[in-house]
C-alpha cells in the first residue's frame, strides 16, 4: 500500500461526475484486498469505496447533481434503472454486473473481481450513473454525519433488516468492527435485545458503552454455550455475522492463506477462489448459536466457492440464511431521517481516527491489527500532513 501522485479522473461518459473528495473511509473491506484477496490486485489499483465531498464537474446527461453539491457516494455502481435496481437489489444491477468474474455490481476500488473501478481513497473520483449513486446532503454538520451513508449505515441496516428479530428478540452480533457496532446501534434503536462478541478491548468496551451486553471471545470456550445460558437454553433469535473471512480462530484457513502468496498470481486467484480458502470461524458459530428456526444475516463478506456447509444442523434447526453485499440506495432514505436534528445512532462520534491521505499505509497496518484503539479510520485528503 503506498500513496502515488496519479493523472486527476475524468469524465469519460456522459452519465459521470467528478467529486472531490473530502472525507473517505477506510473499511474492513479493504482488509480482504489486502490480504485474502491479493491475488485479484494490480499494481497501481487505487482501493476505496467510502466517499463523500464536492460535485466538481458534471457530464452532459447529469442533471440530478450539479458542481458544487455535497454528496455521500454508495460503495457499489448501480445504474437505477434495471430489473434489478428496480428491485432494490443495486448490488446486482444488470447494467454494471462484472460478467467476466461472475459477480454483481462493480464496486469503487474492489479489484478486478469487481470491474477494477478507480477506488476513493484519493482526492478525486470519476462517478459513474451520476443521477442515480450519489445522495445529496445538507451543508452545515460535519463530514461523519453523512460519510458513512457510503457503507456502514445501510449494511449495518440490511443486517438488521435481513435478521428479522422478532419482537421481544435477542440479537447476536458477532464482530464489532465497523460493521457490528453500527448494527448493534441500530437494533438497539429498534428496540431489541442485543449481545455482541469481540476478542479486542476497545471494541468490546465501546459496545458496552453504548448498551450492547458484550462477550469477549478470549474468556468463554464456546460462544454459542454462552448465548443459549443468556437466552433460556435456546440461542438467539436471530445472529448478525459482521465478522466475514478476516475471523479470528482458523488456522488452517490462514496457512492456506500463506500459501496462496507464495504462488503464481492467476494460481493463487483460482485456489482462492474455489479452495475454499475460507475462514469460517464466525458462521459456524452463528449455525450454533441461533435458536431453532432462527435467522442468520451475513454482512461479513466471504469469497471462497467450495466452502462445506453443515447441511444437517442447518436443515434440522430449520435456519434462515440471508446475506450479500448491502442494496445501498435501498435502504439510505429510511436513515437519513436519523441524521437531522440530533444523532440517535452516534454517529458523530463514530469514527475513531481522521488522518490525512499520506497516512494511509500506516493506517492499514494498523488497522489490521486493531491497534491503538482504532475502530472506524476517516481519511481527509485535503487535510495535508506535510
Ligand atoms: N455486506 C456488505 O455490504 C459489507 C459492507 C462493509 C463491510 N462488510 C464486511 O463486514 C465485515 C466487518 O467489517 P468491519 O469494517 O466491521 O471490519 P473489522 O475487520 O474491523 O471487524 C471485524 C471484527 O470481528 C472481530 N472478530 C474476528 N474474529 C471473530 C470471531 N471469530 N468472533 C467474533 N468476532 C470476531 C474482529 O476483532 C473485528 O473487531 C467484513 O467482512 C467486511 O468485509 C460487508
Ligand atoms: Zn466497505
Ligand atoms: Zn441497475
Amino acid at each position: 500500500m503506498s500513496v502515488e501522485e496519479v493523472p486527476d479522473p475524468v469524465l469519460k461518459e456522459p452519465s459521470d461526475a467528478i467529486i472531490r473528495i473530502t472525507s473517505t473511509g477506510l473499511c474492513g473491506s479493504d482488509l480482504h484486498l489486502y490480504e485474502p484477496l491479493t491475488p485479484f490486485m494490480r499494481q497501481g489499483d487505487i482501493v476505496g469505496h467510502e466517499p463523500m465531498g464536492i460535485v466538481e464537474e458534471v457530464g452532459s446527461g447529469v442533471h440530478g447533481i450539479a458542481p458544487g453539491d455535497r454528496v455521500v457516494v454508495p460503495f457499489q455502481i448501480a445504474c437505477g434503472h434495471c430489473f434489478m435496481c428496480s428491485r432494490g437489489l443495486q448490488t446486482q444491477c444488470e447494467t454494471t454486473q462484472v460478467r467476466e468474474h461472475g459477480t454483481g455490481a462493480a464496486l469503487y476500488g474492489y479489484s478486478e473481481l469487481y470491474g477494477a473501478v478507480d477506488g476513493a481513497q484519493a482526492e478525486y473520483l470519476r462517478v459513474p450513473y451520476a443521477d442515480y449513486g450519489p445522495i445529496k446532503v445538507p451543508a452545515g454538520p460535519p463530514d461523519d454525519r453523512f460519510l458513512f451513508l457510503s457503507d456502514v449505515l445501510p449494511t449495518a441496516w440490511q443486517a438488521v433488516e435481513y435478521a428479522e428479530v422478532p419482537d421481544g428478540g435477542a440479537l447476536l452480533v458477532l464482530g464489532l468492527g465497523p460493521i457490528g457496532d453500527m448494527a448493534t446501534r441500530i437494533a438497539l434503536h429498534r428496540g431489541h435485545r442485543v449481545i455482541g462478541v469481540d476478542l479486542v478491548d476497545a471494541r468490546l468496551d465501546r459496545a458496552a458503552a453504548h448498551g450492547v451486553e458484550t462477550i469477549d471471545l478470549r474468556l468463554v470456550d464456546d460462544v454459542a454455550e454462552e448465548v443459549r445460558s443468556r437466552t433460556d437454553g435456546r440461542g438467539a433469535d436471530a445472529v448478525v455475522d459482521a465478522v466475514g473471512m478476516e475471523a479470528h480462530g482458523s488456522p488452517m484457513a490462514a496457512l492456506a492463506q500463506r500459501m496462496t502468496m507464495l504462488m503464481p498470481r492467476r494460481l493463487a486467484a483460482a485456489m482462492m477462489q474455489r479452495g475454499g480458502v475460507d475462514r469460517m470461524a464466525a458462521l459456524h458459530t452463528a449455525l450454533d448459536a441461533v435458536r431453532r428456526g432462527g435467522t442468520i444475516s451475513l454482512s461479513g463478506v466471504y469469497g471462497g466457492q467450495t466452502d462445506p456447509f453443515p447441511m444437517l444442523t442447518m436443515f434440522d434447526k430449520q435456519i434462515t440464511l440471508r446475506m450479500g453485499q448491502a442494496n445501498v440506495r435501498r435502504w439510505t432514505d429510511a436513515i437519513l431521517p436519523l441524521l437531522v436534528d440530533d444523532d440517535p445512532l452516534g454517529v458523530d462520534g463514530f469514527a475513531t481516527h481522521h488522518l490525512p491521505l499520506e497516512e494511509a499505509p500506516q493506517a492499514y497496518a494498523d488497522f489490521q491489527r486493531k491497534a491503538d484503539g482504532m475502530v472506524k479510520v476517516v481519511f481527509q485528503p485535503g487535510v495535508g500532513s506535510a
